[in-house]
């Protein structure tokens, strides 16, 4: 174990930490990470999808450099700045559409997701959520309450309604789970404020819905005045190859929150809504550096990147590149049960079995191997076996085949026992 990972363990504490193998970085350029004894990562995680445009790309670090040395002041709770509008006017430039919307800017996946089930709660004038089993909404007392992913203590909200997510993988239609809720929701009318989707239901395993259920589930929702709140915070800006998400699963949510690559690496999210849902109060929804001009501008710099470099087919095209390699590897190794996710959000599940049990433990080890090999890969899933790859959304060609080699050497020790058992001892993952 390297020496600042011994420092972390003594110093920072275990409350925030997910740690799948003794990783300890001091730099990045581009989609590899420099560890403390100088080796180069291949980054196949980009910090959960964070680094959009990869580690120091040039355009974030001219605009974060700016901004911090000429500041419009350090929030925009109390003034109009320049980066926090001009980033939320791009944003709804890039949400084209009849409706009269408005942005909210916060820290995180969890603040927005908060601020938007509490400002769909007012505006309704209901308390009732319709979530996902599975999902991960953020690490909130009040994103918590509304979450279904195993790794979440806590209470849930009274009045949660918690549905099954179907699994295309799995051939599920996902059709009882509709008539379910219906007959659920016309027992009990105008009682639910808001529903909570993910196009793809990622820290629950990339998990990719069948065709038809996301925009059947919203047209229902709709009928019965229930707000449709889209998470994109890990998979939208272009990550599945789309700008937004849900525009492959054929439904338009009435809100949509962004996070994670938003920012490129710097802490910056979004709430996108109707102006009516938006502007329904002041004061409501605030801490006190929402809006600061540097993630504003760290977050126009990522936009502006990823418009005129088309990251969105790139992000297409290295993820089919990506999909048909590890689809190689499936037909070799049986514990690769499924290949799946869209442009560069994918995952590869883990199972034994004909009936898929999951091999929760195989996966620990064979990440654990990966980084020994010099890759950066994570598991998610409700059975703790699915590999996440969200890399950063400037991967090139040559590193999508490195990292599948690696991968595929790691899959060839893990098959011929060659990584030991107790490999992943004291990383507990999630
Ligand atoms: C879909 C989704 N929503 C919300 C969150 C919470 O985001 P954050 O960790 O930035 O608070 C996450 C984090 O993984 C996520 O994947």
């Amino acid at each position: 174990m390297s020496d600042l990972y011994d420092r972390d363990r003594r110093a920072n504490a275990g409350l925030q930490k997910l740690r799948f193998f003794p990783q300890a970085v001091v730099g990045g350029k581009g989609s590899r990470l420099r560890t403390d004894d100088g080796r180069w990562l291949l980054d196949l995680s980009a910090s959960w999808g964070a680094v959009s445009l990869g580690h120091g790309h040039p355009a974030l670090v001219s605009a974060v450099t700016a901004a911090v040395a000429d500041p419009a002041g350090a929030s925009v709770l109390s003034s109009a700045t320049s980066p926090a509008t001009v980033l939320a006017e791009r944003l709804l430039a890039l949400w084209p559409g009849a409706a009269d919307r408005r942005v909210w800017l916060g820290h995180s996946g969890s603040d927005a997701m908060e601020a938007a089930v509490r400002a769909a709660r007012r505006a309704t004038g209901r308390q009732g959520i319709i979530a996902f089993s599975g999902a991960y909404h953020g690490c909130t007392t009040g994103t918590i309450a509304v979450s279904g992913h195993q790794s979440l203590g806590g209470d849930r909200a009274a009045g949660l309604i918690q549905i099954p997510f179907p699994d295309a993988s799995r051939d599920e239609d996902g059709a009882a789970i509709l008539a379910d809720l219906s007959r659920r929701l016309d027992a009990t009318p105008d009682s639910v404020a808001a529903c909570l989707i993910e196009p793809i239901q990622a820290d629950g395993g990339m998990v990719v819905p069948p065709a038809g259920f996301l925009s059947a589930l919203a047209a229902l929702c709709r009928r019965h005045g229930i707000l449709v709140i889209a998470d994109e915070v890990k998979v939208g800006l272009c990550r599945t190859g789309a700008t937004h998400a849900h525009t492959a699963e054929g439904f338009t949510p009435d809100i949509l929150v962004l996070g994670k690559g938003l920012g490129g690496g710097l802490p910056l999210s979004a709430v996108i809504g109707p102006a009516a849902v938006m502007d329904g109060a002041t004061a409501f929804a605030m801490q006190t550096l929402h809006g600061n001009p540097v993630c504003a501008a760290a977050g126009l710099a990522v936009l502006e990147v990823m418009a005129h470099d088309r990251l969105d087919r790139q992000a297409a095209e290295r993820g089919d590149q990506l999909k048909a390699a590890l689809s190689r590897l499936k037909t070799r190794h049986p514990i690769i049960t499924s290949v799946r996710g869209r442009g560069l959000a994918l995952g590869v599940e883990l199972a034994l079995g004909p009936d898929r049990r999951p091999a929760a433990a195989e996966t620990a080890r064979l990440v654990w191997r990966a980084h020994e090999l010099g890759l950066v890969v994570y598991y998610v899933g409700t059975g703790s076996n699915v590999l996440e790859l969200t890399p950063p959304l400037t991967l090139s060609g040559a590193e999508a085949e490195e990292a599948a080699a690696i991968l595929g050497q790691a899959f060839n020790d893990l098959a011929a026992g060659r990584i030991p058992d107790d490999a992943a001892a004291g990383f507990a993952g999630w």
